[in-house]
């Protein structure tokens, strides 16, 4: 393993400095890198001082380190994670051929594409949480959300590499590319819809984190299955980083339902008003932020059956979360899976289809029971708060976009309702315009050391053994 040279101008454990050509683009992109996050990052925080890890090397053991910087100082580098000696194709036709250390030139479109979408959510979600820092719950916060927009900046640094170490002149155009779209730009959007919803405010970052990011873990760990090995060791190192993403968003949520479960022992009512009215987060609002956040997330793994995910899965492309230890039938030449699909008639019917066309399917059942963990942890703390309430994630038929059910009305459950009963149900499915005012109100920047908002109970403990009221920004 190379060590990482901190005096180049791009940290990187690539050996960049051995190929001058390759240097020179990346350092001809970073000056652009640099001024689209001075202009479209949390712009407003350049100067403040933040307490951040950055990725210093590869080792499970001190990966990172750990100190107070500026934002725009942070050292955004390439790492990719150790190569796996004599690594073999893990799954699809070449099954158990040595993989590629360079991209084959028939899927050479297939992997830019999925390259190029993977990189564009990266700069898509800081762009999304551009303005969020103003009114953070806490500095502890504060510093989560800074934390996982450098990071984001950092994975788009690890396909920027891909692009231009593998892709010659089209992976360098796609590069600036990936700087010239930006998140809800009525002439250049981000490639996928949900990364085109400014996210306002913390219980939006927070769902965001759980749900939204979480897809970016699957096909992160999909990608990490790949048999194009850089990719699969950018993706596989990405994924160490991404797991603070998943804790910030499922520690957040949890913490406001602990709050609320406070209040409402405090007031000895779970009357939605009467808590609103102490300024917490009632749980039947903190479920309709859930069933919109979880059903846009759902989208983002495409349709049901797709000869595409066939392809990607059948070359060797894409694999599997986790395709080595989840699975023993690494080939799918002949099994099959069953999806329930609308019949067309108001009711739903079983379909089978081969294993290979449902990928996007087996991919989407893995998110949702990782999504579930959380849930079932939130029940937990009600329940031995002594509340009868239970938080729940909608059916995956509900409030699609796409795929088989895709603008099928179905309720809660998935269960196939009339279009009428469907919109007069949905205001009470999905966060109304009072709902959104009143987490709107909710939003007032807290930044004593130690103190939180009056909606969140603070963590359990604080970053790096630091205690919970250490000044993690300092704002001066
Ligand atoms: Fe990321
Ligand atoms: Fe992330």
């Amino acid at each position: 393993m190379s060590n990482i040279d901190y005096s180049d101008k791009i940290p990187n454990n690539v050996n960049l400095a051995n190929d001058r050509t390759l240097q020179r683009a990346l350092e001809h992109w970073q000056p652009r890198f640099l001024d689209w996050w001075r202009e479209m990052g949390p712009n407003d925080f350049a100067s403040v001082d933040v307490y951040l890890r950055t990725a210093v090397g590869v080792d499970a053991q001190g990966w990172a380190h750990y100190g107070t910087v500026k934002m725009p100082d942070y050292r955004w580098g390439i790492f990719l994670a150790d190569p796996i000696a004599n690594r073999t194709i893990g799954f699809g036709d070449s099954f158990g051929q040595p993989v590629w250390q360079q991209v084959p030139g028939e899927f050479r479109s297939q992997f830019r594409r999925l390259i190029v979408t993977q990189g564009d959510t990266e700069p898509a979600s800081v762009e999304q949480q551009h303005r969020l820092g103003h009114t953070c719950p806490s500095l502890y916060d504060l510093r989560n959300l800074f934390q996982i927009n450098v990071e984001e900046g950092r994975h788009l640094w690890a396909m920027v590499y891909i692009l231009h170490a593998y892709f010659g002149r089209d992976g360098r155009e796609e590069a600036e590319e990936l700087l010239a779209r930006h998140s809800g730009d009525v002439d250049k959007p981000r490639i996928l819809g949900t990364f085109n919803e400014p996210i306002e405010d913390w219980l939006s970052f927070f769902c965001f984190c759980y749900f939204t990011d979480r897809d970016g873990k699957f096909q992160l760990k999909s990608l990490a299955e790949s048999s194009f090995d850089p990719l699969a060791r950018t993706c596989r190192f990405m994924l160490t980083e991404e797991a603070h993403h998943m804790f910030v968003g499922e520690t957040g949520l949890g913490r406001i339902v602990r709050r609320t479960l406070e209040v409402m022992k405090e007031i000895g009512s779970d009357d939605p008003e009467a808590i609103r009215r102490r300024g917490a987060v009632d749980l039947p609002l903190l479920q309709r932020y859930l069933n919109y956040w979880f059903s846009s997330s759902l989208d983002l793994f495409g349709s049901e059956v797709s000869s595409n995910a066939a392809t990607t899965f059948a070359s060797g492309i894409k694999g599997r979360p986790d395709e080595t230890t989840q699975y023993r039938d690494h080939v799918c030449s002949d099994s099959t899976f069953e999806i329930e699909v609308p019949d067309g008639r108001g009711g739903v019917v079983k379909d089978t289809s081969p294993m290979r066309n449902a990928m996007n399917e087996v991919l989407r059942d893995a998110y949702v029971r990782d999504c579930e963990i959380g849930l079932k942890r939130w029940n937990m703390q009600i329940k031995r708060a002594g509340y009868n309430f239970e938080l729940k994630l909608p059916s995956n038929r509900f409030r699609r976009a796409i795929g088989a059910w895709a603008n099928i009305p179905t309720d809660l459950e998935g269960r196939p309702i009339g279009r009428e009963e469907y919109d007069r149900s949905l205001p009470g499915w999905l966060p109304s315009a009072s709902d959104r005012d009143y987490v709107k109100s909710l939003m007032q920047r807290v930044v004593e050391p130690g103190k939180m908002a009056a909606w969140i109970a603070p963590p359990e403990r604080g970053v790096n053994n630091l205690p919970v009221d250490y000044e993690y920004v300092r704002l001066n």
